[in-house]
């Protein structure tokens, strides 16, 4: 094994500029820990370009490989936990925040953050899926382990033409139920639907009436991405014991909205935290997105980066304009 590999580095000048390049780092230089990957596949996740931009509410210290998702096989495990050779997934815990990660051939961690390729996944599908599907999975078994089931009545997902959105959509569709999606690109809707969502609508469309308290409850479900208003909307117009999972900020991390939908609809308002999940369920779901979550249409909502192209999709995903997920290809890096 090759003790030098090629990564993404980015790195912070004097005045808080932040500039990216493709470099060859050594594997000494990386953290320790007591499992050396070989990382074949990563994926673009919008935390990876906050990593990127020198956001310090993701990563602090400089120079620094971002990429929260790595999937490869194992060079070597210190403490036998894995075997040389097995495949393995490893996905947030601090990989890309402040240990180097998966936008690099080789990544160095403790062995605890990895789990083993489910069978019926290869490493390619794995990181088609990432920390976005893994946090898709974990809003979908929110939803089910708080009594809203297909039957419920609509679930809403806001963000949805993005990473997490769009595997919402297709992982919620896969599992029975009837999803309304919410996007700002209307030119996505034969896209979406594809994905299996029954209803498209706009942005304004869900924050009509956004005024009052309390709105026309549509909602048995909610898996939201944005934050702000949106959010505050997508709760007032949730139905009575229904139940939303709030995961992401791109809007804002505000949440404008008073007390009434909760103490007069008992709406649950559930945090989603990936880089936190436990090992069991991380396994739990990992095997559901491997058998009866496994998405067939995966390949139509990825588009594939090299190490090089990484740049330009970082600014995208940042503006809002990236269309599909990102696969980052290691191997032909
Ligand atoms: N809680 C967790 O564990 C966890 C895990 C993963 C990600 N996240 C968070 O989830 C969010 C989405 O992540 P991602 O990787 O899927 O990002 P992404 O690919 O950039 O998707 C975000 C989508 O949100 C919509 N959007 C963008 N800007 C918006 C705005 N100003 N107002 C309303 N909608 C807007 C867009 O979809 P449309 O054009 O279709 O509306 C965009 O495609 C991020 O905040 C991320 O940090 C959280």
């Amino acid at each position: 094994m090759s003790q030098t590999f090629k990564a993404l580095l980015v790195d912070q000048s004097e005045k808080r500029n932040f500039t990216c390049s493709v470099v060859t780092r050594s594997i000494s230089d990386l953290p320790d820990g007591e499992l050396v990957v070989k990382v074949h596949y990563s994926s673009l996740n919008f935390k990876d370009a906050l990593s990127a931009i020198g956001n310090p509410g993701v990563t602090r210290n400089y120079p620094h490989t971002p990429g929260i998702d790595a999937a490869g096989e194992v060079v070597s495990c210190s403490d036998g936990t894995f075997v040389t050779g097995e495949k393995v997934i490893v996905t947030s815990y601090d990989l890309g925040m402040e240990t180097d990660g998966g936008f690099g051939q080789s990544v160095r961690v403790p062995s605890s953050w990895a789990l083993k390729l489910p069978a019926g996944l290869s490493l390619k599908e794995s990181m088609m899926l990432g920390t976005a599907g893994l946090t898709a999975a974990m809003s979908v078994q929110e939803l089910v382990d708080n009594g809203v089931f297909p039957e419920s009545g609509q679930v809403l997902v806001t963000g949805a033409t993005g990473g997490l959105g769009s595997l919402a959509v297709a992982i919620l569709a896969k599992a029975g139920y009837g999803v309304t999606a919410v996007t700002g690109k209307q030119e996505e809707t034969a896209y979406l639907k594809g994905l299996g969502a029954e209803h498209v609508i706009s942005r304004k469309d869900l924050l009509t009436g956004n005024e009052r308290a309390l709105m026309k409850a549509r909602w048995a479900g909610v898996i939201d991405c944005v934050g702000g208003e949106m959010l505050a909307a997508a709760i007032k117009a949730t139905q009575p014991w229904g139940v939303i999972a709030c995961c992401g900020l791109v809007a804002s991390p505000d949440l404008p909205i008073n007390v009434f939908p909760f103490i007069m609809r008992g709406v649950r308002l559930i945090g989603i935290d990936s880089a936190d999940c436990t090992m069991a369920l991380r396994l739990l779901l990992w095997g559901k997105l491997a058998n009866e979550w496994k998405l067939d249409q995966l390949e139509s909502m990825v588009d594939e980066a090299t190490l090089s192209q990484l740049e330009e999709k970082i600014t995208l995903i940042l503006e809002g304009k990236l269309r599909r997920r990102t696969l980052v290809n290691l191997l032909n890096s």
